[in-house]
């Protein structure tokens, strides 16, 4: 029978014969092979008979070559591990040249393996990374689906821009040397493939509303595309983004979503992928060691994860924010690259990390921001200066959600798009949505790789998609 690594150190199948196929990790003293198949982070121990196999086949066990193995498990003999195979045959599929093969039995840089990114999941913290990212996936999938919410496919290429922030990725067919001209010697997107303007969805919201308004409870989960020139650890000019829209809710009910949802599919990583979990808090202790005293955190990461499952999110409105803030050590002694100086203001990553990492110490949901600073769909408060938004802040993070409860005044809405010059033309059936049958609703977008990073510790957002888009660079 044919077993993985994971089938074989946790279920009883002792002494049968077994087969498995995987990549040789290591080989040592001609007779020890570590065999990684994926399927945990462990390896599983060959210890191969040297004197009943041929020279040729044992020069060709080597770190990165792919084999097939048959045998018998048996108890281990020595330390480390409780079972092994005693290996009876080995096949070599796949030779690797042990020079050139570029991920050696060592550590390497992460940087590095950026480059080898077609290769990094054979390393322990990319394998581990990437199977947690599949299973955050599957539980997202999961709470949606038991909490009645219908998963809805938005479209990749729209003619409008979402979130105003003009920062999208054109789609087009035109010759670009050499694009059809108009009248007023502009391109002329009418000859274009899709007869106007396209572009690559910045957020799936606006159709998500559509189906909201129908079918009540619905969740997009689809890649995002910013053309955002920010080289940052947090920033990727294709991300996936899951974003959740409820009719008759308001923002109260968005933020107990939101949390809920985080705290679920969190929960369901921390009892489904311990070892991997455990192996990544590890990485990072090794990591802060290496921080001075007053860098390194207080919690290690499963803390953290369990601090966000067991305590609720601080809410606080933008303007307690801002008084915090114009309040604050940091921006007294004008430490912020940004000071604070009156409300209005929008907040940078630093403001943000202040709030969650040295004011309250937990996420923190912000809410009620000034409307000028936020998107035009978002609901106007009594005020007549604050939108219903809300942005929900974590720590080593910053911003991971960003929603709020949705403009459903037909008038109101008109106003805005003409005061921001959005053509009411471009957006005729997302007006329709207010003319008929119009009712609060709301939802919000989480960004998943950011989610990704918080629970698995790393640093770098490229770290945890497998081939990361930013500025310069879209290799593999
Ligand atoms: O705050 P944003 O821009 O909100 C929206 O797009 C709304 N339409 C969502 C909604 O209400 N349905 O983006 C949502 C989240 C951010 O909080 C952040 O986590 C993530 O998406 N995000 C990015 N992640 C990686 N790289 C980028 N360039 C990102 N831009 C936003
Ligand atoms: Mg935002």
């Amino acid at each position: 029978m044919s077993y993985t690594v994971s089938q074989l150190l946790t279920q009883d199948i002792s002494f049968q014969p077994i087969e498995i196929k995987g990549w040789v990790r290591t080989f040592r003293a001609n007779r020890f092979i570590a065999l990684n198949d994926g399927s945990t982070l462990h390896n599983i121990q060959c210890v191969v008979d040297f004197e009943n196999t041929d020279e040729a086949t044992l020069k060709r066990i080597t770190t990165g070559a792919a084999v097939h193995v048959k045998g018998e498990l048996v108890e281990s003999q020595g330390k480390g591990q409780k079972v092994e195979i005693q290996v009876n045959s080995i096949e070599i599929l796949g030779d690797s040249d042990p020079e050139e093969y570029p991920i050696q039995p060592r550590k390497h840089g992460f940087e590095f393996l950026r480059t080898q990114a077609h290769l990094r999941t054979r390393t322990n913290t990319f394998s581990a990374v990437m199977r947690l990212r599949s299973a955050l996936s599957f539980a997202i999938h999961k709470y949606f689906n038991d909490n009645g919410f219908y998963y809805m496919h938005t479209p990749i290429i729209t003619g409008s821009d979402a979130e105003g922030a003009g920062e999208m990725f054109r789609v087009s067919t035109l010759d670009a040397k050499n694009p059809p001209l108009d009248d007023n010697g502009a391109v002329n997107y009418k000859e274009d493939f899709f007869g106007k303007e396209t572009n690559l969805t910045v957020s799936g919201q606006l159709e998500a509303e559509t189906y909201a308004m129908s079918l009540g409870k619905v969740y997009t989960f689809g890649p995002t595309f910013r053309a955002e020139n920010s080289n940052t650890s947090r920033h990727l000019a294709e991300f996936w983004m899951i974003e959740p829209e409820v009719a008759f809710m308001d923002l109260d009910g968005n933020m107990d979503l939101a949390e809920d949802f985080m705290k679920s599919v969190l929960s369901y990583v921390l009892e489904h992928n311990k070892e991997d979990l455990e192996f990544l808090d590890q990485r990072l202790q090794g990591e802060e060691k290496k921080l001075p005293q007053a860098e390194r955190s207080p919690m290690n990461l499963i803390e953290k994860i369990k601090f966000v499952v067991d305590n609720n999110f601080k809410r606080v409105s933008y303007t307690e924010a801002i008084d915090i803030l114009k309040n604050s050590k940091p921006n007294k002694k004008k430490k912020f690259k940004y000071i604070i100086e009156e409300w209005g203001a929008d907040l940078q990553s630093e403001h943000e990390r202040f709030l969650v990492e040295k004011h309250f110490k937990c996420p923190v949901i912000l809410f009620d921001y000034p409307a000028n600073i936020k998107a035009f769909y978002m609901r106007l408060n009594d005020d007549g200066k604050t939108v219903r938004a809300m942005d929900i802040l974590f720590p080593g993070i910053g911003e991971m959600v960003g929603g709020s409860q949705r403009e459903e005044r037909l008038e109101v809405l008109k106003d805005k798009m003409k005061a921001l010059d959005i053509p009411e033309d471009e957006l005729w059936w997302y007006l329709d949505l207010r003319k008929y049958g119009t009712a609060v609703h709301s939802g919000f977008g989480l960004g998943f790789e950011r989610l990704v990073m918080f629970a698995t510790g790393m640093g770098n957002i490229r770290d945890v998609i497998p081939y990361p888009r930013t500025p310069q660079n879209a290799e593999f």
